[in-house]
């Protein structure tokens, strides 16, 4: 497959796009970012490297932190986890609190923002030091030590963190939050404000791709089968209410950010991230979108 010359179309096609999109406002941080940036990074198991346009430049990984926290916390545990998290998609918005009232404070999923810091919760838990732990496992499958957090987004975050705060009183409610609301915080907003670029994102993911490995090294990350999980758990629900869509228009296992980025995998092909700060109405990047969708039509090759 000439994979170079499917990414300068995606690229030419993306361009020319008009963008309905809005740039993340909440945390005003994010609010500075040029919403013109745009690249793309494709990383094959059989062929290396492809990319174009900003995929060097580093940007807030925001909600794609959480597919690696599920993944230090399904590191070290099996399946009491999702004693406290479920695994269906909830068809409401990242940061929602309704149905952890009637569901009694167990979230859908990992990967909305109340399941996600409920994993915090347990990292809190069964860490030494799991601010530090979380940076170390992302140079661990980067092979990359230089990647940390923008603690401007971090500070602007914390700001503006009632909503998460709730998330994590109302679910404490129930029982389902062990340790000190503040520590868990700290911890979840730390994750959301590391910043990598396309090209490192695509490599980090490529243990998604190639059963738990990395592919510079070899070293078995997490077993064949707990990826198998987190896979699933992305196909279903690592675009929130637009999970459906993005697996209609897409067909592959993916998570977005409201950093405009998006990293999705093909098991046992690639790794592959969009980077376009403006989001649709779902928090979603529209042109990340878009371009992935190319991708795998232009290939004519998705999981389905
Ligand atoms: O919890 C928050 O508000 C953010 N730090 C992360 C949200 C996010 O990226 C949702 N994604 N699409």
């Amino acid at each position: 497959m000439e994979y170079q010359k499917i990414l300068d179309t995606i690229k030419a096609e993306t361009l020319n796009k008009t963008s309905t999109g809005k740039v993340a406002t909440y945390i005003p941080e994010l609010a500075k970012i040029d919403p013109n940036k745009l690249g793309m990074h494709l990383y094959c198991i059989n062929s290396g490297h492809y990319g174009f346009g900003d995929e060097n430049e580093r940007f807030s990984i925001q909600s794609i932190s959480k597919v690696f926290s599920l993944t230090l916390a399904m590191s070290v545990l099996n399946d009491e986890l999702f004693d406290r998290v479920d695994v269906e998609p909830s068809g409401d918005p990242f940061n929602s609190l309704i149905q952890l009232e009637y569901e009694h404070g167990i979230p859908r999923n990992p990967l909305i923002n109340a399941g996600a810091l409920v994993i915090a919760d347990v990292l809190v838990s069964i860490l030494e030091n799991p601010k530090q732990k979380f940076l170390e496992f992302i140079h661990k499958i980067t092979g990359n030590t230089s990647i940390t957090i923008n603690p401007k987004v971090f500070e602007s975050e914390k700001k503006y963190s009632y909503r998460n705060a709730s998330l994590l009183n109302l679910m404490k409610s129930f029982g389902n939050i062990k340790n000190d609301i503040e520590t868990i915080l700290d911890l979840y907003i730390y994750q959301c404000s590391v910043e990598m670029s396309c090209k490192e994102l695509a490599t980090a993911f490529m243990i998604y791709a190639n059963s738990g490995k990395t592919l510079s090294d070899d070293v078995q990350i997490i077993s064949s089968r707990k990826v198998k999980r987190i896979n699933a758990i992305m196909q279903t629900c690592g675009f929130y209410d637009e999970a459906g869509e993005f697996s209609f228009r897409v067909g592959l296992p993916g998570k977005s950010g409201v950093g405009g980025g998006i990293a999705a995998i093909h098991p046992g092909y690639y790794a592959v991230t969009a980077w376009s700060p403006p989001l649709n109405p779902k928090g979603n990047s529209e042109l990340g979108m878009y371009a992935l969708e190319r991708l795998t039509t232009l290939t004519g090759f998705s999981i389905f």
